[in-house]
């Protein structure tokens, strides 16, 4: 029988406002629905090479060239890292089950490039350190967004919140998070390159609002290792990039004010959007907040809603056939 593993890497919404390219959570629906890409992944017969089975909600917005996948990507770069190690990659067969949608601001090719890495190191028996995994993982991020951003590679990996420290080779750090917060975390349907949102940031910022960002940023670590829930929910603001990219999604302005007028504690952008996200204490408010996205906010029929909690396993592998 052949084996077979499935890896499983969360979504996740990177910035949360206070932290641009420092910050991400990871995030896991409290229904139990999937909000994260699978892989499952079994070595194939020598000089077969790769192949790609791709599924999933969303696999109809990829490219039918396995090649052009990133998984595909994550295949050639793990069998060079192999390869500089004197070893050689298996050949394998994958099936992408593609459960995220692509440029939605919820770390799509974070989480189809942590799942294609874990899969890949498992089913070569585990060759990787964890340096080299996640060295993996950036590389690939980076082909896609056009520069090194963790802020979706490390929730999606570590899970949980994660600030990015990415200094004296420590990638990132997990903070304390809150029990008692709810996630709605909504996508309109609409997509939005992360290139293109950068893009469109101005090229330099005045010393009040670098002063700022770094004010809020300090205090919301701060808040999170000290447990003050309401500190931490109230440094959740954007001087960064929402003020700017707030235009690339419709009907933001309304979603906020709804949000802060039904009992959110902050409301704002999910990586680089069009993602939105709201964070609650009280469940029926989330709820409400679900409601109203699902009718007001979501624009076709790509979008959804989820209430969530932060997701603090992160991606993981697992051998489900023997
Ligand atoms: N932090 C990035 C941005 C997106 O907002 O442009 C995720 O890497």
């Amino acid at each position: 029988m052949t084996i077979v593993y499935r890896a499983y890497a969360p979504a996740s919404a990177a910035n949360l406002s206070v932290g641009f390219d420092l910050l991400g959570a990871a995030l896991k629906p409290i229904d139990g629905q999937i909000l994260g890409d699978e892989i499952y992944i079994s070595q194939a017969e020598k000089g077969q090479g790769f192949s790609l089975d791709v599924t999933g909600r969303y696999a109809g917005k990829l490219s039918s060239d396995p090649k052009k996948n990133i998984v595909y990507d994550a295949f050639v770069l793990f069998s060079k890292m192999m390869q500089q190690k004197g070893l050689v990659a298996p050949d394998v067969h994958m099936g992408l089950s593609k459960n995220l949608p692509v440029c939605s601001g919820l770390g799509s090719s974070a989480a189809s490039s942590v799942a294609a890495v874990i899969a890949l190191d498992a089913v070569a028996g585990n060759p990787l350190s964890e340096q080299e995994k996640i060295d993996l993982m950036g590389q690939l991020e980076s082909s896609i967004s056009g520069g090194i951003h963790y802020d979706n590679i490390a929730p999606c990996y570590f899970g949980g919140l994660q600030l990015i420290i990415n200094e004296n080779g420590v990638i990132s750090q997990t903070l304390p998070d809150f029990d008692n917060w709810y996630w709605v975390s909504c996508f309109p349907g609409l997509k939005v390159s992360t290139s293109e949102a950068r893009a469109i940031l101005p090229p330099h910022y005045s010393r009040s609002d670098t002063i700022t960002y770094g004010r809020h940023l300090a205090a919301f670590v701060d808040a999170c290792h000290r447990g003050d829930h309401k500190l931490a929910a109230r440094c959740l603001s954007d001087v960064i990039a929402e003020p700017y990219r707030k235009q690339l999604i419709p009907g933001f302005d309304a979603m906020r004010d709804f949000a802060l007028q039904h009992g959110a504690m902050s409301a704002g952008i999910s990586g680089s959007g069009s993602s939105v996200f709201a964070v609650f204490e009280d469940l029926a408010m989330a709820e409400q907040m679900k409601v109203y996205l699902e009718r007001e906010f979501i624009a076709n029929e790509d979008g959804f809603c989820h209430i969530c909690k932060l997701d603090r396993r992160g991606a993981y592998v697992e051998k489900v056939e023997d």
